[in-house]
């Protein structure tokens, strides 16, 4: 069944994506990246450290969310993947779990419109296993309504493992191995990419987590093999475009490398450049 059409009636107001009247610096040509991944974290943190229960945290984290989409779009990141729920999550209380799952849906639901105004293209990677099937439905009715949209790909990652993504990969081609249509000599990077939740997903360029802690808890692990890692102290509900730019400058300030190395002898010494 398709969920109920959104209404106008519970609609957040529209605004353009430069609302804030905030403006990202000029960025060199080619020079952004591409993808950008983000560890939404902190939001129980910033609840309790109010006197607030878990989950006020998580409703402040939406706003947090459209901005920080608004200004991926203002810097001219293409991919942005965000963590929403954790295969690991499941372990968190019942009650905390129900609302994350309800709270996943109606995002989504009341979000959807102004997202596709924004050209915004909506994906889903995860686990169909235990999730909702009416957070499901909404994640593909965004998807299907935001299809042809290509300013920016935002890949929400609900019920999403970067070991179980392996894991799902690895039997479908035991599969076709078993199946005698792969052989095992034939299995290289490039396969286990095809069998990835989205086979197309450009590899992350960086990586981004709020909160302070300094871990990826499992978020995109094949995908961010050579990503650049930020990690801000900002808790996720006070996190805004600005600490994405933030993120994106010290980004720019990395020396990428991708295994290679570069004899400048004359450069510096004890240099990184
Ligand atoms: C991130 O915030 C949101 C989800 C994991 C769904 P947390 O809920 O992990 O907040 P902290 O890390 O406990 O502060
Ligand atoms: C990672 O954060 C998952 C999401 C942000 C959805 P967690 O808060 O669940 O991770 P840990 O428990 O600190 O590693
Ligand atoms: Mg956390």
């Amino acid at each position: 069944m398709t969920p109920k059409a959104y209404t106008h009636k519970d609609a957040v107001p529209y605004r353009p994506v430069d609302w804030t009247g905030l403006y990202p610096p000029a960025y060199e040509k080619g020079t952004v990246p591409h993808h950008v991944a983000i560890v939404m974290d902190g939001n129980g943190r910033w609840a309790n450290r109010r006197g607030l229960t878990r989950v006020e945290g998580h409703k402040a984290g939406e706003a947090a969310l459209l901005d920080v989409v608004a200004g991926a779009i203002q810097a001219g990141v293409k991919h942005l993947s965000v963590y929403a729920f954790s295969t690991e999550n499941w372990s968190r209380s019942p009650d905390e779990v129900r609302f994350l799952m309800g709270f996943n849906r109606d995002v989504l639901h009341r979000r959807r419109d102004q997202l596709n105004e924004w050209g915004v293209r909506v994906r889903w990677a995860g686990r169909r296993p235990r999730l909702w099937s009416s957070v499901i439905k909404e994640l593909q009715y965004a998807e299907q309504l935001t299809a042809d949209n290509d300013v920016l790909t935002l890949t929400m990652c609900v019920n999403y493992g970067g070991r179980v993504e392996l894991v799902d990969a690895m039997k479908q081609i035991a599969e076709e191995v078993a199946a005698g249509r792969v052989r095992p000599s034939a299995v290289s990077e490039k396969l286990i990419r095809r069998h990835l939740y989205l086979p197309d997903m450009p590899d992350v360029d960086l990586f981004v987590r709020s909160s302070g802690e300094q871990r990826t808890s499992n978020f995109l692990l094949w995908e961010s093999a050579y990503a650049e890692f930020v990690f801000l102290d900002t808790l996720w509900p006070d996190f805004s475009r600005q600490d994405l730019w933030e993120a994106i400058d010290r980004y720019l300030g990395r020396n990428r490398r991708f295994g290679g190395a570069v004899d400048t002898p004359h450069v510096a010494r004890g240099g990184n450049a």
